[in-house]
Order: C-alpha cells, then sequence, then structure tokens
C-alpha cells in the first residue's frame, strides 16, 4: 500500500492558502494525490509486494551495511526519537484552516498508528491562546467554593502536594467536540489526518478530583457542577457536572503514558474527563471552583454549541457519541495490488464501552462482523480489523461502531435529518472510503 501523500504542501503553498486562497488547498490535494510523489510522502516508501522480492534481491543476498558495522552508542538520543525512515509520521496543520497558529488545531496521523494508544509526541493540539510550557515549581491549583459554604477550607496546592497522593492511571480517548467539523456539509478534507485526527488516546496518571475536593471539605451534596480553569491567556473555562467527578472518573492528571505531560497536552497539569469533548479537559489546570448550576462561560454558551436544523444552538451535549473509523486503507493511499489486506480501523464511544463493530466494502449494503482487539475498555479506544480480499473491482469501505448502550453510529442520511447541515460539532457520521479501480482510496460520502 502507498501512503497518502500528507507532506506535499510546501511552505510557499501554506503562505499562499494562509492568504485565503482555500479553493487552492483542494487543488493541490488533487494535484499531489495524482502525482508520484508519495514515495517520498509516507517515511515508509512504496514497497513491492513482499511475493515479488526474492531471487536477484540485493538485500537478501548481499551483506548489509547494519549487519557489518558498529552501531551507535547506547545514550546517544538521552531522549529517544523514532527511525528518520519515519519522519513522514507526523501531525499537521490543515492549512487555511485558521488564520493564526496560536489558535488552531494539529491533527493525529491516526493512519499511520496501530494499536490504541498514540504515541504523545503524536497527540493531536488545540489550543485557544498557544500553548506554554509552565515551570512546574510555580505552578498552583486552587480549589475554591462559588459561595463560602461550598468549600469549608479553600487550599492552594503546589504540585509537589499533589503528587505525594494516592494516583491512578487509565486509558481514555480524548476527541475535540470539533473533530469531523469540516465535513457537515460535504466532502472537505482527503485524508483521516484530517477527517478524524482531533483524536487521541492515552494512559492517564493523576489523582480524582473527587480526593482533593474531600481534602477541601466541599459540600459533595450540594455541589452540582464544578468550573475549571486553564492558567493560559485564552481563560478556557468549562462546567463539568458533578456525577463523573463523584463516581471518581474525574481526574486531575500530570501524566502521560508514563511520563509527564507533554507541555502541549497541559503539562503539568490537565483535567481528564472521560467520555466528554476535548474542550472540557482543560490544560495547564490552575482552578477548580464548586457551584450548584452550569456557569454559561464563553466556551460552553457560544462555542461548542451545535446548530440545529431549526436555527437554535443546543448548549451542554458534551458527550461523544459511538464513533468508529477504518484508518487503513484510507483517503489519500494507494492500493498498488489486488489481494489480501486487512482493514482496520478505530472505534470509541463517549458513553462506556465499545460492543460490535461491523465493515462493509459495498457502501452499507451488506456488513461482516470486524474482530476487536483486546483490551477493550470504557471510553477508550478500540481497535477493530478485518481480512479483506480486493477483487480490483471499486469499493466503499465504512465501519460502524455500536456500544454497550446500544448506540449505533449513525449514517450521514440520518445525521443530517436530526442535525442538519451547518454545525461544526459532534459529527459522528459513517466515514466511507471508496477504493477505485486504480487503486486510490478517496474520501466520499453516503447519505
Ligand atoms: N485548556 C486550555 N487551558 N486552553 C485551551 O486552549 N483547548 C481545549 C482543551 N483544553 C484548551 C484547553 C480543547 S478545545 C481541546 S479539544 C483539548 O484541550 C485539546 O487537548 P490537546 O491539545 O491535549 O489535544
Amino acid at each position: 500500500m502507498r501512503q497518502a501523500p500528507e507532506n506535499f504542501l510546501t511552505p510557499e503553498d501554506i503562505r499562499q492558502v494562509g492568504q485565503g486562497r482555500r479553493d487552492f488547498l483542494r487543488a493541490s490535494f488533487l494535484t499531489a494525490t495524482a502525482a508520484t510523489v508519495a514515495a517520498t510522502a509516507g517515511g515508509r516508501a512504496a514497497a513491492a509486494p513482499a511475493a515479488t522480492t526474492g531471487i536477484g534481491d540485493p538485500d537478501i543476498l548481499n551483506p548489509t551495511p547494519w549487519g557489518s558495522s558498529l552501531g551507535q552508542p547506547v545514550a546517544a538520543t538521552p531522549y529517544g526519537l523514532p527511525s528518520r525512515h519515519e519522519r513522514g509520521l507526523v501531525r499537521r496543520q490543515s492549512p487555511g484552516l485558521t488564520q493564526v497558529a496560536a489558535a488552531s488545531v494539529s491533527f493525529a496521523p491516526l493512519q499511520g498508528l496501530f494499536g490504541i494508544i498514540t504515541p504523545s509526541g503524536l497527540h493531536f493540539e488545540r489550543h485557544h491562546q498557544g500553548w506554554q510550557d509552565i515551570d512546574p515549581t510555580r505552578h498552583r491549583f486552587m480549589i475554591d467554593g462559588a459561595r463560602p459554604e461550598f468549600v469549608k477550607t479553600p487550599k492552594v496546592y503546589t504540585m509537589d502536594d499533589i503528587l505525594r497522593l494516592p494516583p491512578v492511571s487509565r486509558m481514555h480517548f480524548i476527541e475535540c467536540g470539533a473533530n469531523t467539523g469540516m465535513e457537515w456539509g460535504n466532502v472537505a478534507v482527503p485524508t483521516v489526518q484530517y477527517t478524524h485526527g482531533m483524536l487521541s488516546c492515552s494512559e492517564f496518571t493523576g489523582v480524582p478530583l473527587r480526593t482533593l475536593l474531600e481534602d477541601c471539605g466541599a459540600d459533595l451534596k450540594a455541589a452540582k457542577y464544578v468550573l475549571a480553569e486553564g492558567g493560559d491567556g485564552s481563560s478556557m473555562t468549562r462546567s463539568i457536572p458533578i456525577e463523573p467527578v463523584l463516581s471518581g472518573e474525574v481526574l486531575v492528571a500530570y501524566g502521560q503514558n508514563g511520563e509527564m505531560l507533554r507541555p502541549e497536552n497541559g503539562y503539568p497539569l490537565r483535567l481528564v474527563v472521560p467520555g466528554v469533548q476535548g474542550v472540557s479537559w482543560v490544560k495547564w489546570l490552575r482552578r477548580v471552583e464548586v457551584g450548584d448550576r452550569p456557569y454559561a462561560t464563553k466556551d460552553e454558551a457560544v462555542h461548542y454549541i451545535d446548530l440545529m436544523p431549526d436555527g437554535q444552538h443546543r448548549q451542554y451535549s458534551s458527550i461523544q457519541e459511538c464513533k468508529s473509523v477504518i484508518t487503513t486503507p484510507s483517503g489519500g493511499q494507494t492500493l498498488m495490488a489486488k489481494g489480501y489486506f486487512t482493514i482496520s480501523g478505530l472505534a470509541w464511544s463517549g458513553r462506556g464501552k465499545i460492543k460490535r463493530v461491523d465493515v462493509s466494502v459495498d457502501g452499507g449494503v451488506t456488513w461482516v462482523e470486524a474482530t476487536l482487539q483486546t483490551p477493550i475498555l470504557s471510553k477508550c479506544l478500540t481497535r477493530f480489523s478485518l481480512p479483506w480480499s480486493w477483487d480490483g473491482q471499486p469499493a466503499l469501505l465504512q465501519s460502524r461502531a455500536i456500544d454497550e448502550t446500544g448506540f449505533v453510529q449513525p449514517g450521514y442520511g440520518q445525521l443530517r435529518a436530526a442535525r442538519g447541515s451547518r454545525s461544526i460539532y459532534h459529527n459522528n457520521a459513517i466515514q466511507t472510503w471508496q477504493v477505485a479501480e486504480n487503486g486510490d482510496v478517496n474520501n466520499v460520502q453516503i447519505l
């Protein structure tokens, strides 16, 4: 399989798109898909199918340089880096999407990842006012109440205070509510990195917020909401209902995949709110206020709301509903030969575990149950796969996830009937990848 030509846009191209030439973006994607740039693009160069190599192949007949020389010493890179052959696998911005890179998004390269964990350096990023690398010795986290009776002893914690408390580690996905947002009206972007890459999954380590609230003598009967506040310049504040706090799910986290959070992801402290859209996972967390009603802040009253078909806005629809996507084969890739492929992808639900994923290769006319790879965890990505023999004919690949509540991922027809087509947030429609006779894979929509 030839990798998607993700890195064909030159800095000059990106500059032009940034100046408003958005039509140029689509033209560039199409040209690059047609051209033969792919071998240099994905990092993993286009390989001939295994069965055609062998006799006369110098890479099996001759001694290799790496087998006949001294390798690099230990600790040559004290903090390890990916192979230079993988340098095409990076998070990317969608050119022209935002005016300023400090208030923007970078998308995770889902097409090149295995299993369910996102390497920390490839975790998607969404900042409203740029990221900061905060000095942990100067970071403070405060808990107080909207009224004095809500919190008996308001406290300010240092990182040392928090690191002394008993930790828990849990694996969860985080998805921005705007993921797949560009596709509400029609096909907009060519690859899974841009359609679904505001999605990542990590093992987070931290202290349940409940533990800290109890430490401050919060009145957990009177409390109905908490307000989480970030320490960056964006005045990011979100109301979180008390139920997931009381259940112990919401974490004040400092760890991600076994190390401290990356600065881009909120170092040294972020809120983890499993199943809820990314905006509530407040980064550089500096304060939690206990209250008895939602706060209607700017990031929940006028942003991250759903524009409904009747023109009204729906607020506080925070849970990321059941969704899935095939990550390989996916848009921009090319099937180089007929025969065996593994269809593989990711499924997730903000309401619990994934129960089943069905895959179709004929645009939803027939479905086959995919294999779910363990572990299958609540509010976590689940990897699915299905063996597929491509006969060289056009195909329409789709996945449809069902979660443990019985919720079935909708098609575009169903979703638009309920939600219209002018929204930005919470698009969990079934994704279709069209395989053409020449093996090219393209993003299409089926109602
Ligand atoms: N927290 C603060 N303080 N500032 C921000 O800009 N962005 C939010 C959320 N928390 C943001 C924030 C949004 S919109 C999302 S989707 C997630 O962080 C993204 O988290 P990530 O950058 O770790 O992927």
